[in-house]
């Protein structure tokens, strides 16, 4: 009878085994539809989206397991509803190590064309890994991530749905490169004003025009000539360039990857879509306004050899007006898109990831407490 009872057990038990390792891979195609007016985008050929993959590399994102000590995901320095940016200056990683830049925005990553500050890495499969061996950030190397996901049998049949593998630092950084692949933002403000769904306010239609005007007051034109590298749809033309910030930190940017004299100081432009959610601003943090950006490009711009010439032309020099300055302001605010926030904010909800207060400057309260001060005469 008993022994009845264990074979019948542990036939339940082989069966449930076999029905686990044999998970149907038929995975469903993922659509998206992309704006007419965005630049041809670029699509691995080798990691086709399919709502499996997204779905896993959406967990992979949220998933603190990932890091050393359980404590930081990638959206803990990409916050969801921030547009995947960071408030802090500099993120902290785990045991509160601080790194030494500010966090990036991550959407429309399909139009990048290298990754990071610097652009050291050239696609977004090989960029991923990165942060998770960082020591100043997840400090965790990705073999022992997938030994870590491989003993959670809801990964094991997640991954062999998504890619017919068991996890591995491949399947992990194409789950991931296909969840950043459909984060798209095309619908700010300023899209339904050029769609014209929406109408422009003659502050914010000033500001466009600025921003799309040359500066060459020998034929009258004072724009201020910041469309020539935020480019395109995207806002951005994918380029290095030094935009006259002065050098501090002993970050050299672009030179520390390809060593060469003229990319000294150089740094990727970002895109402006979303700018007004993702203070504070430019690869180190420094400005904590958009206010005080515009006042770099109007005086604070500083002379270098390899200055570019679109803002070496006026010597540092724009000379906006007051009126200028709020009209840039006013259309850079045109360039959030609440579709895309709200998406994040849904996203943080489903994946239950919360934010605990304060969300600027010191530690975030999900970094294990402080250990107490040393006891000093027996008192503490
Ligand atoms: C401790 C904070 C931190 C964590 C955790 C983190 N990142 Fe980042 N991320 C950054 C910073 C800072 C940068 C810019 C670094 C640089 O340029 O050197 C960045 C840059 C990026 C970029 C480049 C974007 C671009 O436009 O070039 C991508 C993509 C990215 N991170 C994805 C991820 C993914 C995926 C994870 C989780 C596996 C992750 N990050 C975890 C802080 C973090
Ligand atoms: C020569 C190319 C160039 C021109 C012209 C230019 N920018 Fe930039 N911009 C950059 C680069 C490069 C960065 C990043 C620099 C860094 O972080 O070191 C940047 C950063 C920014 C940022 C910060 C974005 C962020 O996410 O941190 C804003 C906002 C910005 N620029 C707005 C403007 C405006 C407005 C104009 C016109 C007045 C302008 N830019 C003209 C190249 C340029």
């Amino acid at each position: 009878m008993k022994l009845g009872r264990a074979i019948r057990v542990s036939m339940f038990m082989i069966a449930c085994a076999v029905a686990a390792a044999a998970v149907v891979y038929k995975p469903t195609p993922f659509r998206m539809g992309i704006r007419a007016s965005f630049p041809q985008p670029s699509f691995p050929a080798d990691n086709p989206l399919t709502q499996e993959g997204v779905a896993l590399g959406e967990r992979l994102f949220f998933e603190t397991h990932l890091s050393e000590n359980d404590t930081i995901s990638c959206a803990h320095c990409h916050i969801p509803a921030e547009s995947f940016s960071d408030p802090r200056r500099e993120s902290v990683g785990v045991h509160r190590r601080r790194g030494r830049r500010n966090s990036m925005p991550l959407f429309n990553l399909a139009w990048r064309k290298s990754f990071f500050w610097d652009g050291r890495a050239k696609t977004l499969r090989e960029q991923v890994l990165i942060p998770m061996a960082d020591h100043n950030e997840m400090n965790l190397a990705p073999e022992k991530a997938a030994v870590r996901l491989r003993n959670d049998e809801t990964y094991v049949s997640a991954f062999a749905k998504a890619f017919n593998a068991e996890p591995s630092p491949q399947t992990i950084a194409m789950a991931l490169e296909q969840f950043l692949l459909t984060q798209i933002s095309q619908d700010s403000r300023y899209d339904k004003i050029q769609r014209g769904e929406a109408k422009a306010t003659a502050l914010e239609e000033r500001g466009r025009a600025l921003f799309f005007t040359e500066y060459d007051p020998a034929h009258g034109m004072f724009g201020a000539d910041c469309f020539h590298c935020h480019s395109t749809a995207v806002f951005t033309n994918e380029r290095f360039a030094n935009n006259g910030l002065e050098l501090r930190g002993g970050d050299e940017g672009r030179f520390e990857v390809t060593g060469r004299e003229h990319d000294r100081g150089m740094f990727k432009v970002p895109s402006l879509r979303n700018v007004a959610l993702t203070a504070p601003y430019m690869h180190d943090g420094r400005f904590r306004s958009l206010r005080e950006v515009i006042e770099h490009y109007s005086t604070g711009v500083v002379d270098a050899p390899n200055l570019d010439p679109n803002l070496a032309k006026h010597g540092g020099q724009l000379g906006l007006s007051k009126e200028d300055k709020e009209a840039l302001v006013a259309f850079l605010e045109t360039l959030t898109d609440e579709s895309f926030v709200e998406r994040g904010r849904a996203l943080e909800e489903k994946n239950d990831f919360h934010l605990p207060p304060p969300r600027e400057g010191g530690p975030f309260a999900f970094d294990p407490p402080p250990p107490p001060p040393p006891r000093r005469n027996g008192v503490r």
